[in-house]
């Protein structure tokens, strides 16, 4: 069973941890779509901290991880699932019901966030320090 998510995964953290190994744990082999730096900047308005290239090579060192990939386009990812033979698509609960049309090529997975902690949740306490 092939495992497909999608993140910016920027200021890696113990959510992001969870989701993949969550997502993993549905199947065996876990592909994970990278957000482009210029996808990030459309998607929140801002760059990432870390680069993609930084992000990548985090999200690759994970022993719960089997691959990754840059995903440039949102639009793209009717393809990337089919291009990456994925039987489920997981996402956090953020995005719940928001690609209930892929179901049409794949199962579609929502998890619970963990709670608590998010990046930008991060990058304020950080900004926040004296
Ligand atoms: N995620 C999660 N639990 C959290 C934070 C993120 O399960 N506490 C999941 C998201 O639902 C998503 C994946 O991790 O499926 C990547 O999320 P991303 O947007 O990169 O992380 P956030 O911490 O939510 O980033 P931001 O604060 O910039 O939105």
């Amino acid at each position: 069973m092939r495992i497909i998510t999608f993140g910016t995964f920027d200021v890696f953290h113990v959510g992001h941890v969870n989701i993949l190994e969550r997502a993993k744990a549905q199947g065996d082999y876990l592909i994970v779509g990278v957000s482009s730096d210029a996808l990030n900047f459309s998607k929140k308005g801002r760059n990432p901290i870390y680069s993609e290239h930084d992000r990548m090579q985090i999200l690759g060192a994970l022993k719960c991880v089997d691959e990754v990939f840059v995903e440039e386009s949102l639009e793209l990812k009717e393809q990337y699932i089919l291009e990456n033979k994925a039987d489920m698509l997981v996402m956090g609960d953020d995005w719940e019901g928001k690609f209930d049309h892929f179901r049409s090529v794949c199962q579609v997975v929502y998890m619970t966030r963990t709670p608590s902690i998010s990046t930008t949740a991060t990058i304020e306490i950080v900004k926040s320090l004296p």
